[in-house]
């Protein structure tokens, strides 16, 4: 593999709103990203993914650009972006910043002018039809509920919304708003961030030529995924949008496509003449020991958690690096997606952690992980911030969940659980602001927090440095960026375990996923032990004794 950059990759996604304010405003800034550079770097990433900083009206929280060229005034300004830009440098940090080009906001000046003239110049820039007997032009659900589609006032025009009505999609088949869309990504790199991580891209390309699909829900609408998501004719535009910017700065990119991807297709998306240098891994995603499906089994989750994760490997083996993760602004707390309640503690969340740490690719931890973050429940509808949070309730009681049910789900699995700010210290408001936050900060800060973590060697936090500082160690390094890959214990059940080799050197991970100990035979002589969350690694006559939750990395002969 062509060694590149960003093979080197310790990710942090950072969602500003949430991380640090300096004004006292109740809304963290950039100023805010650029004053905790040094505690960054302590922990040893080199990559940092802003989440959208561009001026928007935050229907979707920033995914709602209505100014591509300026920052939000919540956030700071453009001078505040160049120094957090410098100071990461100086401390061996890139900037990514988030690239939403698949819509923008409705009150972005462009989609104004569609309004005004939809048979106009900027009408061209959007996805605008004629409604089909008084109705939209056909029957999509928006990924975000509701019909995809928006009637232009009193007439019979319906532009398209893929996500929430104030996010109408961009017309990519028009040649004249790819070239904008060019110009003012080389913008922002000619500015100096280092890449992008890209949103909702796989949607680009939109599949009208099908009949109105057969409804599948009460309110008549229909999940039209298959016709939007990596849709045929995709690449012409991802390739297209790749030449012209990205590859031209050597940038680095992740796109947000994980879903749908027709088999074979993965490697066009990333490797040396992918669309992006790398992909979010999505497999884990899908799980929640809380729902219904897993509640009374959480070690079979964790065994379909693993088929997927190493099926995914496969699927890019020695062809392309997938970006892992275990945590996002988009999901609730990893800790609580994996683990029952009444077992999360220092073990199960280190093994959370260390599940996807050492596969090959890229990895990348969410603002808040590494100490270990927890899901704030409310108790009322009324305490969520997130319009999506509430289209969805209302979408949930029409198709048939009473108003209990639909909010006992959204407690459970709401997005909005990671947004809560970041837990710094044991002062009020955890150190986020000097005034009350946009958004709650959860109660549990006095014992979560950041401050504590770093003074204690035996913290959550320790633990992921140490994980840090193993992946970036001049021994294995290498080993564990372009290491072989080989599935070990594969039918243990709630066990994940996988052995990387490379130049001669070989290393297995072992994550005991579940809540009784585990005894297995080795498949080599262990030489050394690299990691463990526990202070004993329990070995002889050639077997290994795990603890419940045990994460070890061992070095073998
Ligand atoms: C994915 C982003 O991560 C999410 O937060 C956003 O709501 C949608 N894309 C729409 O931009
Ligand atoms: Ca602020």
């Amino acid at each position: 593999m062509l060694q590149k950059w960003w093979h080197n990759t310790i990710g942090y996604q950072i969602y500003p709103k949430s991380f640090q304010d300096t004004n006292g405003d109740g809304i963290g800034d950039l100023k805010g990203v650029t004053a905790h550079l040094d505690d960054l770097a302590d922990l040893g990433i080199n990559v940092i993914w802003l989440c959208p900083v561009n001026k928007s009206p935050m229907k979707d929280h920033g995914y709602d650009i209505s100014d591509y060229e300026e920052i939000d005034p919540m956030f700071g300004s453009k001078d505040d972006l160049r120094e957090l830009i410098r100071e990461a440098d100086r401390r061996g940090i890139k900037i990514l910043m988030d690239l939403v080009v698949n819509h923008t906001s409705s009150e972005h000046p462009w989609f104004q002018k569609a309004l005004k003239d939809p048979d106009g110049e900027y009408g061209k820039y959007y996805m605008i039809q004629e409604g089909k007997g008084g109705k939209a032009p056909n029957n999509w659900r928006s990924i975000f509920g509701g019909s995809a589609w928006e009637r232009i006032g009193d007439t019979n025009r319906y532009y398209l919304h893929l996500f929430t009505k104030w996010q109408p999609d961009l017309n990519w088949e028009n040649p004249a708003l790819r070239q904008k869309i060019y110009e003012m990504v080389n913008r922002w790199l000619d500015l100096g961030i280092r890449g992008f991580r890209v949103d909702a891209i796989s949607h680009l390309k939109k599949d009208f030529s099908g009949a109105s699909l057969t409804a599948d829900g009460a309110d008549g609408l229909a999940d039209g995924f298959a016709c939007f998501t990596n849709a045929e004719g995709i690449g012409v535009f991802l390739d297209e949008l790749r030449e012209n910017t990205f590859q031209r700065y050597d940038a680095m990119t992740i796109g947000e496509v994980d879903e749908g991807l027709p088999p074979g297709a993965l490697t066009k998306y990333i490797g040396e003449n992918g669309y992006f240098s790398t992909i979010f891994d999505f497999c884990h995603s899908i799980f929640h020991v809380g729902a219904a499906q897993w509640r009374d089994q959480p070690t079979a989750m964790m065994d379909e958690l693993k088929k997927l994760l190493f099926a995914k490997q496969e699927m890019v083996r020695g062809r392309g690096l997938l970006c892992n993760y275990m945590e996002n602004h988009d999901l609730s707390r990893a800790v609580e997606r994996f683990i029952p309640e009444n077992e999360i503690d220092f073990y199960s969340s280190s093994l959370v952690g260390g599940i996807n740490f050492f596969l090959p690719g890229i990895v990348f931890l969410y603002q808040g992980q590494a100490i270990g973050m927890r899901d704030f429940r409310k108790k009322e509808l009324s305490e969520f911030k997130d319009p999506t949070t509430f289209v969805m309730y209302e979408e949930q009681i029409k198709n048939g969940m009473t108003a209990e049910e639909s909010f006992a789900q959204i407690n459970l699995e709401s997005r909005e659980h990671a947004r809560t700010p970041m837990q710094w210290n044991d002062t009020p408001n955890a150190g986020f602001s000097t005034v009350e936050p946009w958004f709650a900060v959860n109660p549990n800060y006095h014992s979560i927090n950041y401050e504590a973590q770093k003074k204690d060697p035996d913290s959550l936090y320790a633990f992921y440095k140490k994980m840090i500082a193993l992946r970036k160690s001049g021994d294995f390094q290498e080993l564990f960026i372009y290491g072989s890959f080989t599935p070990v214990y594969e039918e243990e059940p709630g066990v994940i375990a996988y052995r990387r080799s490379y130049d001669g050197r070989s290393v297995l991970i072992i994550n005991n996923a579940k809540p009784q100990e585990t005894a297995l035979a080795l498949p080599g002589t262990v030489t050394n032990t690299l990691l463990s969350n526990y202070d004993k690694v329990i070995l002889n006559d050639g077997m290994i004794q795990l603890k419940r939750y045990q994460t070890v990395v061992l070095e073998l002969l």
